[in-house]
């Protein structure tokens, strides 16, 4: 599939000179004069390279590529500019992280050079984002192969928060950062001794002590690998309680961040509804009986209802 190339622009007469210059050159070149719409289709279409203009009515380029930043860190942007004054360059650097400028009116040339240099960056950055992707999930797999009791049970929770994420609306990075954070929650189990972890009888008090430290000791490696703040905050409290009883630090309701409310719903649920081997699994009806039951105690009203109405899993 051709990679998209949006131009932006509110002189007509450039966009359709960019039409013309792109022609046959082995993109998909979409024009629109229209900031707004320019940014609504960036939010809804995979869109590789935004070339826009600056000096626009309603919404200026600056702004129109700081926002095309939340709805689509990947794209790649490039500047259009007839007069840059060093504020205007600054920001766009710092702030906006404009890949390249490029002075009006332009050489066909030197916009077909600039726009495959961003596409080759663009693609760059979709293997990086593959293959963090891919490391994440495999470490995944080997936690699980430390827990025999719990095959599988990574991929079911990130599955579920994913659905709660997409029924809130959540931003697709959100919903990404989620999924790693669920594939993660319980990474800090490779601490715990394997007699402990595959004990196949509940813990004594002890050894319960000793399992309750997987969520730090996972925040604490997620911290070192320069994981997000999302991913950190899942491992770290995915076994608070939404009435405070819970553990490492006892947060209560709100205090404790939204993804990690979300993951201990899709946790819980794929707990009952597995088996372990001190108990059968629950029926799926009866796991959702349970999970309602918890509602104000272990987890968040609001979230059980939307996952009981929403997110009926497959
Ligand atoms: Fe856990």
């Amino acid at each position: 599939m051709l990679e998209t190339v949006l131009f932006v622009d509110d002189d007509r007469a450039i966009l359709e000179f960019a039409e013309e210059v792109f022609r046959d050159k082995g993109c998909n070149v979409v024009t629109m004069n229209d900031p707004v719409a320019a940014l609504r289709y960036i939010g809804q279409e995979k869109v590789a390279v935004l070339v826009s203009d600056n000096n626009m009515p309603v919404m200026g380029g600056l702004e129109l590529i700081e926002k095309a930043n939340t709805v689509s860190p990947e794209t790649v942007k490039i500047m259009m500019t007839a007069y840059a004054d060093l504020s205007v360059t600054l920001c766009a650097i710092n702030k906006c992280q404009v890949f390249k400028f490029i002075p009006k009116p332009w050489e066909p040339r030197e916009m077909l050079n600039t726009v495959k240099d961003a596409l080759r960056r663009y693609r760059t950055l979709q293997i990086m984002h593959r293959e963090n992707e891919d490391v994440l999930h495999s470490l995944a797999q080997t936690i699980e192969l430390k827990d025999s009791q719990t095959r599988g049970h990574c991929d079911r929770v990130a599955s579920y928060a994913v659905q709660i994420a997409k029924a809130l609306c959540l931003s697709t990075d959100m919903q990404r950062e989620i999924k790693y954070g669920s594939w993660l929650h319980d990474c800090g189990k490779i601490g715990v001794p394997e007699h402990v972890l595959n004990a196949g009888r509940k813990l004594d008090a002890s050894e319960y002590e000793l399992m309750k430290n997987h969520s730090s000791w996972g925040a604490d490696v997620a911290r070192k690998a320069n994981l997000s703040e999302v991913v950190i905050n899942i491992i770290l409290y995915h076994h608070e309680r939404f009435d405070g009883a819970g553990y490492p630090c006892g947060l209560r309701g709100e205090d404790i961040p939204i993804e990690s409310r979300i993951v201990s719903v899709a946790d819980v649920y794929d707990a009952l509804s597995s088996d372990r081997p001190y108990r059968p699994r629950f029926s799926q009806e009866e796991a959702l009986e349970l999970v309602i039951s918890m509602k104000g105690k272990e987890l968040e009203p609001a979230l059980v209802d939307l996952f009981v109405t929403c997110c009926q899993p497959s």
